[in-house]
């Protein structure tokens, strides 16, 4: 089987392990300060402070930046469900826009169109690891004076303009959950150049701790600990090698899909995309409906998903918001993400386009 996602987890990060174990010092402490600085230096900006997942690191940013009860935050439509419910965590309101059909991420129109007197931020989502229109977010965010915050938790490595992601905003998140782009079990990344951010982050994710057992706000336990930060600088060493087995595959994807109804995804100029996921859209051409198809894929041993098959407005938890989000909605039902993983191998992609190609006979 050719699984959609696998972590890539060799001898080096075992044995990392293994030495922060025998060390005594499980909770956080000096790898999670070196994870933080290393990541921080990758990714370009002044501070990196490590949590234990990505939602949490969402969630500690925004309150960080000031979000709270009242305020509105404009989320994409169409991303994992944690970027809509850590505005909520917050007291405030998610404001759903929708996507553009090619590149999947925030239509900068639609967010226009969203804002309103309680707007305070807008959070784009890097979604599938390709950066969303930074350029124009940013513009719109300045002139209406908002914040601008990152959803990165899947695009580690991927660049806008030749600026890696992550520094753009008042904040950039990012998560290290097994399938991501780089792992550390659980865990995230709160980036920021803006030392009253990191500040309060930290505060935020330490129980509001500002010297020990002097609480200054009602804070969380949202710390890494050093086993998964151990696990974090050694896989961090390997995010290079790793995004360009990414890259590669997709490239494959892209030369060699030649199935009618099948349209591959679309990288915008002065975007690196890093291929979280590889995902296509179905037309009607397809000669499958989707679920055949997921079917007959994994029939042939190839693993498949879909991201994501129902948009954020439509959610239960969101029921009685009304949303008009067309391509949201006409992606949930028309996406299909095939394995690009650095685990597949040339041989593994070349049957998965054989197997598609076939389709139309
Ligand atoms: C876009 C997006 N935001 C946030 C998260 C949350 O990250 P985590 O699963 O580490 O809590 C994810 C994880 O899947 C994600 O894909």
């Amino acid at each position: 089987m050719i699984p959609i996602a696998q972590p890539e987890i060799g001898e080096e990060e075992i044995t990392a392990v293994t030495d922060v174990l025998r060390s005594g010092m499980l909770a956080s402490g000096p790898k999670v300060k070196a994870f933080e600085d290393a990541f921080a230096g990758y990714c370009n900006t002044s501070y990196a402070i490590a949590t234990s997942n990505g939602t949490n690191a969402l969630h500690a940013g925004m309150l960080a930046a000031g979000i709270g009860p009242g305020d509105e935050v404009i989320i994409p439509a169409f991303t994992f469900f944690a970027t809509a419910s850590t505005v909520a965590m917050c007291g405030a309101t998610p404001v759903f826009a929708d996507v553009d059909p090619r590149t999947f991420t925030l239509d900068p129109a639609a967010v226009a169109e969203a804002i309103t007197a309680k707007t305070k931020a807008v959070m784009g989502v890097h979604l599938f690891g390709q950066p969303f229109d930074l350029d124009a977010l940013q513009e719109i965010c300045s002139d209406n004076t908002l914040m601008l915050f990152e959803d990165a938790a899947q695009a580690h490595a991927a660049e806008y303009k030749g600026q890696r992601v992550g520094g753009f905003g008042t904040f950039g998140s990012f998560s290290f959950y097994p399938t991501k782009n780089m792992t550390t079990g659980e865990g995230g990344m709160i980036t920021t150049d803006d030392p009253e951010i990191e500040r309060r982050a930290r505060l935020y994710t330490n129980h509001g701790q500002s010297e020990k057992y002097l609480h200054t706000l009602i804070g969380y336990n949202y710390r890494m600990t050093d086993i998964a930060a151990a696990i974090g600088l050694v896989q961090l060493e390997k995010l290079d090698a790793y995004t360009s087995r990414r890259i590669e595959n997709a490239r494959y994807y892209d030369t060699h899909i030649r199935a009618s109804g099948i349209t591959p995804p679309t990288v915008m100029p002065g975007a690196r995309h890093v291929y979280h996921q590889y995902v296509i859209r179905l037309t009607e051409e397809c000669p499958l409906l989707r679920d055949e198809l997921i079917i007959h894929l994994k029939n042939q041993g190839i693993g498949s998903a879909i991201h994501y098959p129902i948009a954020l407005p439509d959610q239960p938890v969101f029921a009685g918001t009304s949303y008009e989000c067309p391509v949201s909605r006409s992606l949930a039902q028309s996406v299909l993400s095939l394995p690009v993983h650095p685990g597949v191998s040339q041989d593994d992609c070349e049957r998965v386009c054989r197997l598609l190609n076939d389709l139309s006979g």
